[in-house]
């Protein structure tokens, strides 16, 4: 990265899209704003602001701000460097050890919020990683209790610093593998959703954030990627009273495979696109 004057807000931020547009970065303007923002601690449109008008940097903040952007244009994960994600109006804490949450992931906990019913009811997030889906669902419905659970240590530790900070006393965050998770409450909760591994093994994912960043213990799912989700819907079944509901994200092209897992326990198994037309979510009732 070459800048005249790395102090100036506008030469450094101009700098850092080039620099990320050579290195293959998506978004690369989106990226340095928000790189810029974080580093001078205000919102993407104030960061816009300060660098219309070319206000300084500090001599502290330039280095930083170079540091970080480097460190994206070597494709390290735009959450990684800022330490969160946006969900759905929560700002997750994220870093090395958990999975970031996507933005169609918002559109499962959309399904898995229409499979709720009204009033006082009971949630199992299977595989929480951040706690995106249950701590979301938790802030969305105060009535709902929600469990989370999660076998990654590593994760757990971003999960349970979400939960202190997001502070929703309707949520726990249990360790353990989610084929025997929960089960005092067998065949009593109204909804399950997941968000499971689903890359089938030996799959190289196209985009370097994931293949480096996201924990392989988050993507990958046995040889046809379904092996987790195998074990989602028995868990399912085993704790959904008759007519909850599951909710469940996969690849675009597993949806038919997802119905065809659902056995004749199921009803009114039905399949949904993302935000881009992408199949994503299957939904379905225990009957
Ligand atoms: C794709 S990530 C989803 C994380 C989060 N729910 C989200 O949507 O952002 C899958 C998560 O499932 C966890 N996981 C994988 N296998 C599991 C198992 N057998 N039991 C519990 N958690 C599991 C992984 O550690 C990871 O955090």
């Amino acid at each position: 990265m070459h800048v005249s004057d790395p102090r100036r807000s506008d030469v450094a931020l101009a700098a850092a899209v080039d620099h990320l547009r050579l290195a293959g970065v998506p978004d690369p303007r989106v990226d340095a704003e928000l790189l810029l923002a974080h580093v001078l601690g205000v919102s993407r449109g104030r960061a816009q602001a300060l660098a219309l008008v070319g206000a300084s940097l500090t001599d502290a903040q330039a280095p930083v701000f170079r540091d970080l952007v480097l460190r994206r244009g070597g494709r390290e994960p735009l959450q990684h460097l800022t330490g969160t994600a946006g969900f759905r109006g929560l700002e997750l804490r994220v870093g090395p050890g958990v999975f970031v949450p996507r933005p169609e992931t918002e559109v499962l906990v959309e399904h898995a919020l229409a499979l709720l019913p009204a009033g006082e009811c009971r949630v199992v997030d299977l595989g929480t990683g951040s706690g995106a889906i249950a701590l979301s669902i938790a802030v969305e419905r105060p009535r709902a209790r929600v469990v989370g659970v999660e076998r990654s240590a590593d994760a757990l530790r971003w999960t349970l610093e979400n939960a202190r900070r997001t502070g929703a006393a309707n949520a726990r965050i249990v360790r353990g593998d989610l084929a025997s998770a929960v089960p005092e409450w067998d065949g009593s909760v109204d909804v399950v959703v997941s968000n499971p591994p689903y890359v089938p093994d030996g799959m190289v994912p196209r985009d370097p954030e994931v293949q480096r960043f996201d924990p392989a213990a988050a993507l990958f799912g046995g040889p046809d990627g379904l092996d987790p989700m195998r074990a989602v819907v028995a868990t399912a079944e085993r704790l959904l009273r008759s007519g909850g509901g599951l909710a469940v994200e996969h690849g675009e092209l597993q949806g038919a495979e997802v119905r065809a897992l659902l056995g004749p326990a199921w009803g009114g198994a039905a399949t949904h696109p993302d935000l881009t037309g992408r199949d994503r979510v299957t939904t379905a009732r225990l009957r």
